[in-house]
């Protein structure tokens, strides 16, 4: 299979936030990455802007070493890397003062894309849109990035989306969310809508229930003071989850375009149902193996916030009526591993005396690691003695089946960043859509706190909570292992 890596336009982007965190880890790596692939034409220019006084020079010292900390050491081209330090620039730039924007503008092209990448803390979006159009250095081509957490509840969110509303329209607004770049979350797409086989059982009549997990290993760590304020609930299932069981849930767009997908992931949202407290169960690693406790890490140390949660979603359309989305995301848990499992319904009638060996299908969308996915089907065991079942898995490794071309698949950010230069904004979150999930969240949020509900306990390297297990098993159901 040929890779085929069509170049962008010529563009200058500039980061907000180009000494922070994420643009070492992430944007510049990526970029460099998009560079190495050819894709981003030499001419090309990224701009870093922060606080610190530092030397074009200087700048690209810091980004040599986060290339060599954060790219594979395969990656690694050192004449390729030369090139690509010298299409940056930098500029010292007060977010909330009159320093240095008269330089960044000297520094922008004419008929070149113009993006801006906000790789800093919601409340400087508002300066920072300001002083863009203040200064004239905004105009209406121009794209901005911004990045989650896209406010904390549907006030919050509400109040930033008017914010950049002030300055841009929604069509230049690219609100990023990193799942939708994953190659295996655009694959969802694909997998449903590309052919005819599953769409026809996709529907309460044939799916028993779904299950999302997504189950890390890593804690809090460094990042306890912004998590404590937020929890699993704001950091991943408003977000992350939510965009997967849109993925799943949301009815055929009539054409793959950036406004048709998003109207339809917003009607799920809608139509998701009240979660009753019943339905949901949330937990905090205490300390073991070695290691400190997630309240360690807390901003407080009587922290009631998650870091894992399992929620029973419903959907209450036409499609979905009475199929439980159970959801669960968590910290310290007993492997990486997120998947969406779709468990079908028994066929109508049994015609096979022994069902002794009978299992659901289920069909396994694993994200990562080992992207790829598995149907789980019913087979005759081989040899004599009668009509015996057994489950077998009919095994999709991406890995396997495209080969090198799946081990260099662009990673969320390169594909996204490469969107925003494209002006494509299918894979970005709407302004109504973040509002709608925020609409949905806010009350369970809200019910917990006002319950003054405390998080159950569990080990880390387990899979959760004790009763996170029991929410299935009271339906009938078991979750799959984490692994
Ligand atoms: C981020 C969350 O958005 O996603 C983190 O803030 C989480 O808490 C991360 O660890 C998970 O992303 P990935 O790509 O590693 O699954």
């Amino acid at each position: 299979m040929v890779s085929r890596v069509i170049p962008v336009d010529v563009f200058d982007l500039v980061i907000f936030g180009g000494t922070g965190d994420l643009a070492r880890r992430k944007i510049l790596p990526g970029l460099y990455r998009r560079f190495l692939a050819a894709q981003m034409p030499a001419e090309s220019r990224i701009i870093g802007a922060a606080r610190a006084e530092l030397t074009d020079q200087e700048y690209r010292d810091q980004v040599r070493a986060a290339i060599a900390e954060f790219v594979p050491a395969d990656r690694q081209d050192p004449a390729a890397i030369e090139g690509f330090l010298a299409r940056l620039h930098y500029v010292a730039i007060d977010a909330t003062g009159a320093n240095g924007w008269a330089q960044l503008k000297a520094l922008m092209r004419e008929n070149v894309v113009r993006a801006f990448y906000f790789s800093v803390a919601p409340s400087l979006f508002g300066d920072i849109a300001q002083r863009l159009s203040d200064h004239g250095i905004a105009d209406a081509w121009s794209r901005v990035v911004v990045e989650k957490p896209f406010g904390r509840d549907l006030a919050s969110a509400r109040a930033l989306n008017a914010c950049l509303a002030r300055h841009f329209n929604e069509t230049q607004i690219y609100r990023i969310d990193h799942y939708l770049g994953k190659e295996t979350v655009q694959n969802l797409m694909a997998v449903r809508f590309a052919n005819i086989l599953f769409e026809p059982l996709w529907k309460a009549e044939y799916i028993d229930h779904v299950q999302i997990t997504v189950a890390e290993t890593v804690g809090v760590e460094g990042r306890g003071a912004y998590y404590d304020k937020s929890g699993a609930m704001r950091d991943m299932v408003q977000n992350h989850l939510m965009q997967l069981l849109c993925l799943i849930a949301m009815e055929p767009p009539y054409h793959f375009d950036p406004d048709a997908v998003r109207d339809e992931k917003l009607k799920v949202i809608r139509a998701l149902k009240p979660v009753p407290p019943e339905d949901i169960v949330r937990g905090q690693y205490g300390p073991g193996n070695g290691e400190a406790g997630y309240l360690a890490h807390a901003e407080n140390p009587n922290s009631r916030t998650e870091s894992y949660i399992a929620l029973k979603v419903q959907i209450s359309n036409w499609r979905w009526q009475g199929v439980p989305f159970y959801l669960r995301t968590g910290k310290r848990l007993r492997a990486r591993a997120s998947e969406i499992a779709i468990t079908f319904k028994p066929p109508p009638h049994a015609i096979f005396d022994d069902a002794s060996g009978w299992h659901e299908n289920v069909l396994v969308i694993r994200l990562q690691p080992n992207e790829g996915m598995n149907l789980m089907v019913m087979i005759k065991e081989p040899g004599p003695g009668g009509m015996r079942l057994m489950q077998v898995p009919l095994d999709m490794s991406f890995a396997e089946a495209l080969g090198a071309e799946a081990a260099d698949v662009p990673d969320a950010y390169e594909r996204l960043i490469m969107d925003v230069i494209r002006g494509n904004q299918t894979l970005f979150m709407r302004g109504d859509e973040v509002e709608a999930a925020w609409a949905w969240t806010d009350p369970i949020i809200e019910g917990w706190e006002a319950r003054g509900d405390r998080p159950q306990i569990y080990d880390p390297g387990s899979s959760g909570p004790e009763d996170a297990l029991m929410l299935m098993h009271r339906d009938g159901r078991r979750w799959r292992e984490i692994r």
